[in-house]
């Protein structure tokens, strides 16, 4: 029996994160329908789903009933028309400003009723300028930062933009608890807090490898035995991704109007030659088997 405030999440991007994200709201006994136009994506993102609760069931954090009743929960649509019904949404698409404005203006017209939240699990970009494509409904839009692998990570991040209500505020943060997940406030600056702190961290680790302070393990080695992290900060930035990195600390560079946030070289020049990090097989480290 769930308990969740809403019946049906709607999830825009079937990637790492929408897909994470669809998957811990149909544990918690959430309806979900995902959207991704681009092909292959949905059955991708279904063989994830299969894995990671194949491996929740194996660490016995889930039962192999309540695993097969969330794959159940979740359904898929290739067009947004479709993506009807929901009384939440959740977008995760591409980190393009551009890109998450439109969705969300079509949403926003698609769901005239200001009862359904349109969230918006950007890493970095500004809640209030994406409000903005919300029209005068803008006070629904409301950041809604989860952390990856979703499945396994504690956190979500709230942010309100300048025109979110406080109402949406307490229903986001009802619904990250009813997914079993920990959420914690911060305002709409650059980065807000997680990818203020932690981005960097992981450039500065760059400009220790570029300046030739210690080679990659040894970095990583001494952030995992000396701070306890579970990954060094460069293992960390293949597992998110060099592009997305450099996207971040560009958004940090701009919106806190510091040259102090500029990627380092090196992280730009990893990304131009196509090392962006787990996804393509090599980034610092390498790994083949993907
Ligand atoms: N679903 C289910 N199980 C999963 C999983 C998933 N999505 N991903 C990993 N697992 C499993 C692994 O298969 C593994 O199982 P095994 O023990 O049977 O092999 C188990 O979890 C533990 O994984 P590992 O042994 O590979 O490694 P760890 O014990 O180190 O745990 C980790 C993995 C949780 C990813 C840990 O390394 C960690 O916390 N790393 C840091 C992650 C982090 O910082 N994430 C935030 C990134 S920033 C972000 O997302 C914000 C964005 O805006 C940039």
């Amino acid at each position: 029996m769930s308990n969740s405030p809403i019946s049906t999440l709607g999830v825009l991007g079937a990637g790492q994160m929408g897909g994470g994200i669809a998957q811990v709201a149909a544990m918690a006994g959430i309806n979900v329908k995902v959207f991704d136009s681009f092909p292959g994506a949905l059955d991708k993102c279904k063989a994830v789903h299969a894995k990671s609760l194949a491996k929740l069931v194996e660490k016995a954090k889930l039962t192999k009933d309540a695993a097969d009743a969330a794959a159940a929960r979740i359904s898929f649509v290739a067009s947004l028309d479709q993506l009807t019904g929901c009384d939440w949404v959740v977008e995760a698409v591409i980190e393009d400003v551009r890109v998450k404005k439109d969705l969300l203006a079509k949403l926003a017209a698609m769901y005239p009723s200001d009862d359904v939240v349109l969230a918006t699990n950007t890493s970095s970009i500004s809640i209030t300028d994406l409000a903005t494509a919300a029209g005068s409904t803008a006070h629904r839009v409301v950041g809604m930062h989860f952390f990856n692998p979703v499945p396994l990570m504690q956190l979500v991040e709230v942010i309100p933009g300048i025109q979110t209500s406080p109402a949406v505020v307490e229903r986001t943060i009802a619904l990250a608890t009813a997914m079993g997940k920990t959420p914690l406030r911060a305002n709409d600056r650059a980065g807000f807090i997680s990818n203020r702190v932690l981005m960097p961290m992981i450039n500065e680790a760059f400009y220790a490898w570029m300046e030739g302070v210690a080679e990659p393990q040894a970095i990583d080695g001494i952030m995992k035995l000396g701070c306890n992290f579970p990954m060094g900060p460069l293992r960390l930035a293949d597992f998110i991704g060099l592009d997305t990195c450099v996207h971040i600390m560009n958004v940090l560079a701009d919106g806190l109007n510091n040259d102090r946030y500029r990627a380092c070289p090196l992280l730009k020049q990893l990304v131009i030659a196509g090392r962006l990090g787990d996804k393509t097989g090599r980034g610092v480290f390498e790994y083949p088997a993907k």
